[in-house]
């Protein structure tokens, strides 16, 4: 399968950088053919919403990042979403980027794609990644593509604390079993 791995993690060494890398090993060694891009280095402009793009049908008025990334989007088999929670929600950083989805929507919707989910957050509460998982089910419902697993990893401030769990291990199965 060819995998797109989109993060969302300023922190380059981080918790949520811990889950890509492990999955993305995991993917690999199971001949999987993986595209990361990490969204926190790339200039990417949130949609406006000006529908010049009509869904497809026309170029975003914005040339920026997502002309690198819009094409392996097209193109994948497999989106993995790699970020922190934030607010109880995705970081800034891969919400931007999933947003200009708008603007290949007509090649994305419907496509048959399938998604996972990797989420780190320092909150250990039994609700605490509910918020995440409902965006992330309801957009895929809206996508029609499947979801192929999640590690949702709570309690995790640090990369500290991530090590002492087996969270990355968790990330590592998932991308090896895909
Ligand atoms: C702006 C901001 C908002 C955050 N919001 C939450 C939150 O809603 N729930 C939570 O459990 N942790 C929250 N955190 C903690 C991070 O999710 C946590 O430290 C995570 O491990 C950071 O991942 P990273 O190292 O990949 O950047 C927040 C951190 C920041 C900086």
């Amino acid at each position: 399968m060819k995998i797109v791995v989109l993060t969302g993690s300023s922190h380059k060494a981080g918790t949520s950088s811990l889950l890509a890398e492990r999955f993305i090993e995991g993917a690999k060694e199971s001949g999987h053919e993986v595209y990361r891009f990490d969204a926190a280095f790339k200039n990417i402009h949130p949609c406006i919403a000006c529908d010049k793009c009509k869904c497809g049908e026309n170029l975003c008025v914005f040339q920026d990042s997502m002309a690198e990334l819009s094409p392996r989007l097209i193109e994948a088999d497999l989106i993995a979403f790699v970020t922190p929670l934030y607010y109880y929600g995705p970081s800034a950083q891969i919400k931007a980027p999933i947003d200009r989805f708008y603007g290949i929507d007509n090649m994305l919707r419907g496509a048959g794609k399938k998604a996972v989910l990797l989420v780190t957050g320092t909150n250990n509460r039994e609700w605490a990644m509910k918020g995440i998982v409902g965006n992330y089910t309801e957009a895929l419902q809206y996508l029609q593509w499947q979801d192929c697993g999640q590690v949702l990893a709570k309690g995790c401030c640090t990369r500290e604390d991530i090590e002492k769990t087996d969270y990355p291990q968790q990330a590592y199965l998932l991308g090896k079993g895909l």
